[in-house]
């Protein structure tokens, strides 16, 4: 195994964090990436020291909104449905003028683990109503405002076959731009996957929690799967709507608000935008917009996993749900 000092240039902001951070078993991700074991969730030192400070420091109100996820189990989508359902009033969805065709979704829901990346510390109270916050990080590690005050957590999750497949083009669309990087081969990539030893893996433990967290409070936690917003979006956008307080009056659905909403936040509408074909932003590095659409497609893991590939994440995931009532594929 490296040592971290070889491989990872963060330097964190505190010895304490540093001292941490020496302590943590350390391997490279699914993505390549050092990452770092803590609590039985694996981070990129950044994000961990981001996610601490976040803990630590974030105070939550009963009218936020955090959307939690597993990297690439389609945040980027999440993100515009929660904007365009919350803001509906300000910014009718059909306006020429609306924010989503401008502002690529994580511009108008900020990442909280950017956000505590660049300030520790952040002076977040001048920001109206709700505020609209994203997250990867597992429920446990959420500030306890959060887990006791009345904000809503919305958590969608994803097939792990299909989050496999879409991190691992991801994350090989990233290395495009680092000269003389070497392609991630899908076989080493996928057995740190099915390990688990993927960026705020394992997903599906993460998925779990939440989905255990749903049940116990409904009235918080909102429980979404990918799947089910592709084959009934209109269904769902009315579940996030009546959740997040703000049901569709008769006369919306009427006028067709909820289908306005769904294909404003389409795929094929967004993928197609100027400003997420040329955009860009920053995220733990700087990234074209273009690289949050890839296919959008509920099974694309059946081009490209071998049929023992398969058997093997299914057992994996199986194996930790067994008995939950959770199904995640
Ligand atoms: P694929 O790589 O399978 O195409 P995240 O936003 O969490 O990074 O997830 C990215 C995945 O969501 C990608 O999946 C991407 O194409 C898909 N996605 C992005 N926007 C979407 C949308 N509006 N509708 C459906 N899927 C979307």
């Amino acid at each position: 195994m490296d040592s971290v000092q070889d491989v990872e240039c963060y330097v964190p902001e505190s010895n304490e964090f540093q001292e941490l951070l020496q302590s943590l078993p350390f391997e490279r991700g699914a993505m390549c990436n050092p990452i770092h074991l803590y609590k039985g969730i694996w981070y990129r030192a950044h994000s961990l020291e981001a996610a601490m400070a976040f803990q630590r420091h974030f105070q939550a109100r009963d009218t936020d909104i955090i959307l939690a996820t597993a990297p690439k189990s389609g945040t980027t989508w999440l993100k515009s449905l929660v904007f365009a359902v919350t803001h509906r009033s300000q910014y009718p969805v059909t306006d020429q003028n609306h924010p989503l065709l401008t502002t690529n979704p994580h511009g108008v829901v900020p990442f909280l683990e950017l956000i505590y990346r660049n300030n520790k510390n952040p002076d977040l109270t001048s920001t109206p109503p709700p505020r609209i916050y994203s997250t990867h990080v597992p429920y446990t590690m959420l500030p306890e405002s959060v887990q006791t005050s009345k904000c809503q957590i919305i958590y969608l999750c994803r097939n792990p076959k299909d989050i496999f497949v879409s991190m691992w083009h991801f994350g090989n669309m990233l290395l495009k731009d680092i000269p003389s990087s070497q392609p991630i081969t899908i076989e080493e990539s996928f057995e740190r996957f099915c390990k688990g030893i993927t960026m705020f893996g394992p997903c599906w433990e993460q998925a779990l929690e939440y989905w255990k967290k749903s049940i116990e409070k409904p009235e918080e936690i909102l429980f979404l799967k990918y799947e089910d917003l592709k084959a009934n979006i209109n269904s769902q956008l009315k579940r996030i709507a009546k959740h997040l307080g703000c049901p569709f009056s008769s006369e919306e659905e009427n006028e067709g608000v909820i289908e306005d909403i769904a294909n404003l936040c389409s795929f094929k509408h967004l993928s197609n935008l100027e400003v997420n074909k040329t955009g860009k932003l920053f995220f733990f590095q700087v990234v074209e917009n273009n690289v949050f659409f890839s296919k959008g497609e509920v099974g694309d893991w059946i081009n490209i996993l071998t049929p023992s590939m398969v058997e093997k994440l299914d057992q994996v995931v199986e194996h930790k749900l067994n008995g939950s009532g959770l199904t995640l594929n």
